[in-house]
């Protein structure tokens, strides 16, 4: 009888430890966290989780730091929130930082929770999601925090290429705090709550007398569509932990696995006459490559990456015939699509993300060139260029490419065309593949018979029109086999699908290597 007591006694005080580590840094706190529109770190996992399916390891962790007396604080969890659930049915690894335990600074526990958790999820091959809110380096703790943070960029790191790996910043993240997530494969903000710099206002104003805000520095916007740094913007934790779900519906488990197939929403073989008007004829006429995607993709479903960076280029992922595909697609509506450095490095980071993960690549191509001129030189447009020249080559996955208009010089080459490595080129009747466009090749090669001509015009004309005849067609291509098929238009959904099919068991040996050399 007294051991039945004493077992229901210590199940009490179970409960009331677990009661009092639910209750985070207090009432006020979570209160100014929901003032803030933020949610609490465990408010955001079960926004994340499928429903009762999160495990959480660690809630008795302690810091054992005696600097200032942390040892004697009461700071449950050390700050941060670590376990397993299930999103969409698949397993994930997780950790949500809690901003209402000392601004949820990092300091030796709280890293090596976050560290124990990267450990699982590189081990049992499941994607790590991780929910940034923090102050970065616990700075009580001094070299504990700093050797935390070297401890998990480690592990960012060597997880790359193995798990997928997600940041969600949904509050101030600031010093350490920003790397991790930079090195991790997709960064989602929301517009106002969050923030990314590695020293904040006040250190910029000492240092370059500069005076700038919080979100001016480092804001949801700021990194969507200036630095790059981010790859989606939310206007709240909803809508961030919404697309966190989203993505990861897309990406398998680990390198070793496939996205899982799911049935296609509508049939594959269906023909659309509506995609013969869609691009026009008129090179110099822009369109919505959007336009073109969301008639070939499953549902219309496609779910944008760094969609307010680089606009030229557009990636994503969407589905076809129910398997999984990454898109990269040059948008002739922003700068006619033409390929920068911004476009190069975005559409490279995207190709080597689906390679890494199995996922096949469609390009769709209507690129006038690289872009020409001192600022893009002097940004580096060879080196970053090359990026996709490397990213391509080296990508392994099907690659089927759909060239729909033009495909001019080096952007035509890097572009997934068929000697990078493309398995499948297809073409429109308007695609034009040709060194440069009519113009400015008949402007080059008939310059001196133009300039000593009497009727210089006329003679520009007719040498245009010769050189369009000869070139600006996709037929030169085909005959070469560079290009395998031109198609009508209205069949471009079924010929990818099955494409994609064939493709299905494609397998490359790569030259043996430590690893590549990309250049950065
Ligand atoms: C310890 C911290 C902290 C930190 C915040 N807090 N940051 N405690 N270490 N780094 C505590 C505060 O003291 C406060 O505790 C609580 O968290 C909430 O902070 P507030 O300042 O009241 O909140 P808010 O006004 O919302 O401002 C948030 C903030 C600001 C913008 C993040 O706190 C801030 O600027 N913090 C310092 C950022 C920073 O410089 N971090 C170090 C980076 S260096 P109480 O008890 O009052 O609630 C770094 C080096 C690593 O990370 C480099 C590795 C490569």
């Amino acid at each position: 009888m007294a051991e039945t007591t004493d077992a229901r006694t210590k199940l009490q005080q179970l409960q009331e430890r677990r009661a009092s580590i639910l209750r985070h840094g207090g009432e006020d706190k979570i209160e100014a966290q929901h003032t803030k529109n933020k949610k609490t770190a465990r408010e955001r996992i079960s926004l994340l989780i499928d429903g009762g399916s999160f495990v959480e390891y660690g809630a008795f962790v302690k810091t054992r730091s005696t600097y200032y007396g942390l040892d004697k604080a009461d700071l449950p969890t050390d700050g941060v929130v670590t376990g397993v659930g299930t999103v969409n049915g698949r397993h994930v690894a997780v950790y949500a930082q809690d901003f209402t335990i000392l601004g949820g600074s990092l300091g030796e526990a709280h890293a090596l929770k976050i560290v124990k958790i990267q450990d699982l999820a590189l081990q049992s091959g499941i994607p790590c999601v991780a929910m940034l809110d923090s102050g970065g380096a616990r700075i009580q703790e001094g070299i504990d925090s700093l050797d935390g943070y070297g401890r998990i960029f480690f592990r960012n790191s060597r997880s790359s290429g193995v798990i997928p790996q997600l940041s969600l910043i949904l509050g101030p993240t600031a010093g350490g705090a920003v790397y991790s997530p930079a090195l991790t494969d997709y960064v989602i903000m929301t517009r106002k709550t969050s923030t990314m710099y590695i020293t904040g206002p006040a250190v910029v104003k000492d240092v370059l007398s500069e005076e700038v805000s919080h979100e001016q520095l480092g804001g949801g916007l700021v990194h969507n569509q200036r630095s790059g740094v981010a790859h989606f913007l939310a206007n709240d934790d909803e809508e961030a932990i919404a697309t966190a779900r989203e993505l990861l519906s897309y990406v398998p488990q680990n390198f070793r696995e496939l996205t899982p197939k799911e049935q296609a929403s509508d049939p594959v073989d269906k023909e659309d006459l509506s995609l013969r008007d869609i691009v026009p004829a008129d090179a110099n006429k822009p369109y919505d490559m959007k336009d073109i995607i969301t008639k070939v993709v499953d549902g219309s479903q496609f779910l944008e990456v760094h969609r307010l960076f680089a606009p030229n280029i557009v990636v994503g992922f969407a589905r076809i015939g129910g398997r999984a595909v990454g898109i990269i697609a040059n948008q002739a509506k922003f700068m006619a699509g033409v390929l920068d450095t911004n476009a190069s490095d975005k559409a490279s980071r995207f190709i080597r993300f689906c390679d890494c993960f199995n996922i096949p690549l469609l390009t769709l191509v209507d690129v006038p060139g690289y872009m020409p001129g001192t600022a893009q030189e002097h940004g580096g447009i060879i080196r970053h260029g090359a990026k996709l020249l490397y990213a391509y080559s080296e990508a392994t996955v099907p690659k089927v490419t759909l060239i729909l208009r033009k495909a001019y010089g080096g952007a035509y080459i890097g572009m997934c065309s068929k000697y990078l490595g493309a398995d499948m080129v297809l073409a429109y009747p308007t695609a034009e593949i040709a060194v440069m466009g009519a113009s400015g090749a008949a402007e080059v090669i008939f310059a001196r018979e133009i300039k000593n001509a009497d009727n210089p015009d006329e003679v520009r004309a007719a040498r245009i029109q010769e050189y369009k005849d000869q070139f600006s067609n996709p037929y030169r291509a085909a005959e070469r086999g560079s290009v395998d098929d031109i198609i009508d238009p209205k069949d471009t959904r079924w010929r990818i699908s099955q494409a994609f099919d064939a493709l299905e068991n494609k397998r490359e040996i790569y030259p043996e290597k430590k690893h590549g050399n990309i250049p950065l």
